[in-house]
């Protein structure tokens, strides 16, 4: 007899960091340029895991891991993040789990608006996140790097 897996949802652990950085990697083109030291996903990790990994999120199939997402609220808005999913396994509906994921727990927290930024040159990206409800909010975003990396890289 054969069972057909099923997709759960769960916190990131430790011990997921190999197949997370592996699925960035290959979800992520900017992560495999070394050009951009901002760019880190072990630090990106280290810092999630540092505030608030419980909004960091990985989807498993058949003890896979096979999408990740984050989220982060700050008492006025909420923030998603590093929405991936494993380009073998797109178009199965994963990515709309994840998102409605996050959505339900910081609804539950209270949050009253979730945000989100793509980039620019993603274009395609936009027709995913308007069939969730999204919408372009009529707004300049700003960004400015801070730390080590201020003055080597771009705020993007
Ligand atoms: C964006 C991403 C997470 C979507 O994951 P997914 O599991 O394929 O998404 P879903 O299967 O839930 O897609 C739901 C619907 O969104 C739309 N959609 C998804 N990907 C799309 C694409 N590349 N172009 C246009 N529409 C798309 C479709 O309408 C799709 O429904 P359909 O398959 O019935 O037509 C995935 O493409 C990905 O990992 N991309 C690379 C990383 C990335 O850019 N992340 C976003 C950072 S802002």
């Amino acid at each position: 007899m054969t069972t057909s897996p099923t997709l759960s949802i769960r916190r990131f652990d430790a011990r997921d960091t190999d197949a997370v950085v592996a699925l960035w990697q290959q979800a992520f083109p900017e992560y495999r340029d070394a050009t951009r030291p901002q760019r880190n996903p072990h630090l990106s990790i280290a810092n999630k895991l540092a505030t608030q990994p419980e909004l960091f999120f990985v989807a498993v199939l058949d003890e896979r891991i096979v999408g990740t997402v984050m989220g982060g609220y700050d008492g006025h808005r909420g923030w998603m993040y590093s929405l991936a999913v494993d380009e073998a396994l797109r178009r199965h509906g994963i990515g709309t789990r994840l998102v409605a994921h996050v959505e339900e727990v910081l609804t539950s927290l209270g949050c009253p608006k979730l945000n989100l930024q793509i980039l620019s040159a993603k274009t395609e990206l936009r027709g995913f996140y308007e069939a969730l409800g999204y919408r372009a909010d009529a707004v300049v975003s700003l960004g400015k790097r801070l730390g080590a990396l201020a003055d080597a890289a771009p705020a993007a």
